[in-house]
């Protein structure tokens, strides 16, 4: 499995959907309105968005791009704070670039699949204390209402909150299970008031990505190490899962709810996944960042941060969701290698087959990233199929993205398709970058 340039022919099922993703903020450019613009103007991240890939000027030219890449989907998001720049003043002009990118989309045979918040709030809802409130959540539910019916007639699939589950965090996320909990209620709840409205206007699959962490202990066969990544997987992945299967929230040192109004507002598991982590009960982090013993695939890594993948182990975590058809809608690496960006790919393509073969209902896979983008705080790490020139913009579409290309038209992967796009296999480590929204 992990030599990559002897990977059997694996083919994918007829009407498997290819794509590719981003959000709005991490490409637009020029978007004032939402908290990550007000935190750049007042220095709190390494580098401000600024320009971005001046995609909301280019949004015509990277349609042609997108088909001339060969994706048949592309899942993008609409920026919140341009569509209601102040509280229920919606804005026609960013409405009307929002439709025509779909029209776009749907004339040059693409499919649009349709996020509506990927982590960038207007800034009047920051300040009206976002997600922490309850009563919130109409605002939110109030623009869902205003943008959906006119995206409906070109949207080929819907996600209302990207990674609603990184919200409640992962071990290292503070020790205010309460705050958390009530936050990531209100996100799930505005996600399943969303999902009915989405319902009420489009018979296209709803579901939004989780981000799906693949845990394992530390040392494996350690009780503590164990104990603690059950605990982990439950408070990242396992309460979400069950919360929509059941409509019981469960969340550690907070009275459970019950909400029937979440219960089946998925019409499929939409996952992004990464990377895995590590679990180490002997440290207060609990991850074990830079202790990694050698039993995953360790091809990336960087000084400040290193990362591991392992495909097998992400075959394994998507066997747990066999009850509903499996999106992957996000999966990349941040890389300035291209060449890891194809072995990764392949590697992790593979995987997914293999997890169809163990009876995973898998629809779709969504490379992250079409471009390198603003990766919440700076453009260093190199998520993209495309580059771009800082000066003009000028598109540079990377080897990665004609591997992509030939992997689409071949509706699988193989090693002699890698073979054909990478003369070796590099060597380790190059600089690899993750990080999200802080
Ligand atoms: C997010 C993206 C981010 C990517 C890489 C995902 O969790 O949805 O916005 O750029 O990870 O860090």
């Amino acid at each position: 499995m992990h030599d990559v340039m002897n990977l059997p022919r694996m083919e994918f099922p007829k009407g498997f959907l290819w794509g590719s993703s981003t959000s709005a903020y991490q490409i637009e450019g020029d978007c004032p309105h939402n908290d990550w613009d007000r935190g750049a103007r007042e220095g709190r991240w390494k580098e401000a968005c600024g320009k971005a890939c001046n995609h909301y000027a280019l949004y015509k030219e990277d349609v042609e791009l997108i088909r001339s890449l060969g994706h048949p989907a592309y899942r993008f998001s609409i920026e919140w704070s341009r569509v209601e720049p102040e509280e229920g003043r919606f804005d026609a002009a960013a409405t009307e670039h929002y439709v025509d990118l779909c029209r776009r989309l749907t004339a040059a045979g693409i499919q649009p699949w349709v996020t509506l918040f990927h982590f960038t709030n207007p800034i009047w809802f920051a300040d009206k204390g976002e997600w922490n409130k309850e009563e919130n959540i109409g605002c939110f539910l109030r623009f869902v209402e205003y943008i959906v019916p006119k995206i409906a007639p070109y949207a080929e699939g819907w996600a209302p909150i990207n990674e609603y589950n990184f919200y409640s965090g992962a071990p290292n996320q503070p020790e205010d299970h309460r705050r958390l909990a009530n936050y990531a209620f209100n996100v799930l709840l505005a996600d399943a008031g969303a999902y009915d409205i989405i319902k009420a206007h489009s018979a296209k699959p709803c579901g939004s990505p989780m981000a799906y962490l693949t845990l394992q202990p530390f040392r494996p066969h350690d009780p503590f190490d164990q104990a603690m990544t059950d605990y982990a997987d439950w408070v990242a992945n396992g309460w979400y899962y069950h919360a929509i299967r059941t409509g019981e929230l469960v969340y550690p040192f907070t009275d459970a709810r019950y909400c029937p109004q979440v219960k089946g507002r998925a019409d499929f598991w939409g996952v992004n996944i990464y990377a895995r982590d590590l679990v180490d009960s002997r440290r207060k982090a609990c991850r074990a960042d830079g202790r990694y013993p050698h039993r995953a695939l360790r091809l990336v890594q960087s000084a400040e941060k290193p990362w591991e993948f392992s495909p097998d182990e992400l075959m394994a975590n998507l066997c747990r969701l066999k009850d509903k058809p499996v999106y992957i809608t996000e999966n990349g690496l941040a890389t300035d290698d291209d060449r890891f960006r194809i072995v990764y790919m392949a590697l992790h393509l593979a995987a997914i087959r293999q997890a169809m073969d163990f009876g995973v209902d898998l629809r779709s896979y969504f490379h992250w990233s079409l471009f390198d983008n603003y990766e919440w705080g700076s453009f260093d790490p190199k998520y993209g199929l495309v580059g771009f020139d800082k000066k003009t913009f000028a598109r540079q579409p990377k080897p990665s993205a004609w591997f992509y290309k030939d992997v689409i038209a071949a509706n699988g992967v193989s090693g002699d398709l890698v073979r054909k796009h990478l003369a070796d296999v590099p060597s380790m480590p190059v600089a690899c970058h993750r990080q999200g929204p802080s």
